[in-house]
């Protein structure tokens, strides 16, 4: 089967996750995608938490499948000069570096253009060209707290909390991936590479989008009625960190469920959708509470609200959390169980649609990772293992004219 991206060439000078987590999704949707890496040591993930000796870690292999991996020291004249003929027919060069440590290499983004004035060049940052923080080296956690996640995540007596999902790396790995797809679509029209750059920060806030509604709606005015704080406790002038509160017009909470007490992860998250109480009612075995005038409304409701949590959680005590979102799924009341990283990995419904995906390694034997979460109705992304340090060298360089004696004298000054 052809994808989409076949044809599209892209020099992957990204290390850790966020560089990584975008080539390698446009790597599954068919683009020939050769990251370079630094001789001997290659991308740091490959040695990070190890829990296989002398197998490459699996924060590596996650983050870059279907992948060729070329060595080249790119500070050698050498390694430069190979760079120089890999950008002149590459499509898109993608990096991640710290601030300007590719200018440092000699390959600034003029130069870039000079080289190939189609190539699309696509950076991530921790802060955008310009910001006052832009000399700044940025990781996940540090994004969290500049993009606006951690002030808002958390409970309202504990400090900011950074949330366990990537929202400043491979999150900003999926914005660039959007930024690629839409210079090539540009360049489609114009004939032009351009320069295409996302900072951690920005991907992050996207994402705090509503937070920013709210602190709108908080200085307007002076209180937001679907954060727990409302009615009975104070707001500030900023963003309150508001638990497990539903973040949208729908109140929710996270419930204990049959077993909490020794099963740290027996809860549901049930959220009370305001069109959705009559069957919430009805599925509790509260049909008093249809209407009365107390419970009827949404308004009505929230001043009460963790009374009413109270409520479910004593109509959940004698159920798993499967069990009660079985019999809630019928009155259709938006609700999941807390799913535990085991659970996810074991779940038959994800291996079967490709979202958790076992796949061979030349070294680890097998391992599982997550598939493309984007499905496709003519392609199916197939997950091929990530490459060894160097798999492809000789490879690449023989289509670049290189031959075995060059190839050879080349490893003798360590410059691949
Ligand atoms: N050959 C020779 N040198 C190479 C090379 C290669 N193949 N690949 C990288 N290098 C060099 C770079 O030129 C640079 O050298 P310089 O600093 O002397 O100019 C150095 O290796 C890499 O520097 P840097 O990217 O700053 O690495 P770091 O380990 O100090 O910092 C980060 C790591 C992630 C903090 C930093 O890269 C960063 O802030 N990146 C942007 C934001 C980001 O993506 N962060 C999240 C990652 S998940």
């Amino acid at each position: 089967m052809t994808k989409p991206l076949e044809g599209i060439k892209i020099i992957d000078f990204t290390h850790v996750q966020a560089g990584p987590a975008c080539t390698q999704l446009l790597a599954w949707f068919g683009a020939d995608v050769i990251k370079v890496e630094r001789p001997g040591s290659g991308d740091v993930t490959r040695n990070q938490l190890r829990d296989i000796p002398d197998a490459d870690a699996l924060y590596f292999t996650m983050l870059n499948s279907n992948k060729k991996s070329l060595t080249l020291d790119t500070k050698k004249p050498e390694g430069k000069e190979i760079l120089e003929k890999l950008v002149r027919e590459s499509d898109v060069l993608v990096e991640n570096f710290g601030p300007g440590a590719l200018d440092r290499m000699g390959f600034s983004w003029e130069r870039l253009n000079e080289l190939n004035p189609k190539m699309i060049v696509a950076s991530v940052k921790g802060f955008s060209d310009g910001h006052h923080y832009d000399d700044l080296k940025v990781y996940e956690n540090v994004a969290q707290c500049a993009g606006g996640a951690a002030s808002t995540t958390g409970f309202w007596d504990g400090p900011p909390t950074i949330s366990a999902a990537a929202l400043g790396d491979s999150n900003t790995g999926m914005h660039l991936a959007i930024g690629i797809l839409t210079a090539l679509l540009g360049r489609d029209k114009t004939g032009k590479g351009q320069k295409v750059a996302v900072s951690m920060q920005d991907s992050v806030l996207n994402l705090c989008r509503v937070k920013l509604r709210d602190q709108q709606r908080l200085e307007r005015v002076g209180y937001l009625e679907e954060y727990p704080q409302y009615p009975h406790g104070e707001f500030s002038d900023v963003v309150p960190r508001g638990g497990n509160a539903g973040g949208g017009g729908q109140p929710g909470w996270v419930l204990k469920c049959k077993g909490w007490e020794t099963d740290p992860n027996a809860y549901i998250y049930f959220t009370i959708q305001g069109h959705a109480w009559e069957p919430i009612c009805k599925a509790l075995g509260k049909p008093e509470w249809i209407d009365d005038p107390a419970y009827k409304t949404a308004e009505a409701r929230q001043p009460h609200i963790f009374e009413i949590f109270g409520t479910i959680e004593a109509w959940l005590a004698d159920k798993t959390k499967f069990e009660a979102v079985d019999i809630l799924r019928k009155f259709d009341i938006p609700c999941a169980p807390v799913l535990t990283m085991k659970e996810l990995a074991n779940d038959p419904s994800l291996r079967a649609s490709g979202t958790i995906v076992e796949v061979p390694h030349k070294k680890r034997g097998s391992y599982l990772t997550v598939g493309s979460p984007i499905k496709f109705s003519d392609m199916k992304p197939e997950v091929t293992a990530s490459p060894l340090l160097g798999e492809h060298t000789d490879e690449v360089l023989a289509s670049l004219g290189y031959s075995r004696q060059d190839i050879f004298n080349l490893r003798e000054i360590k410059a691949v």
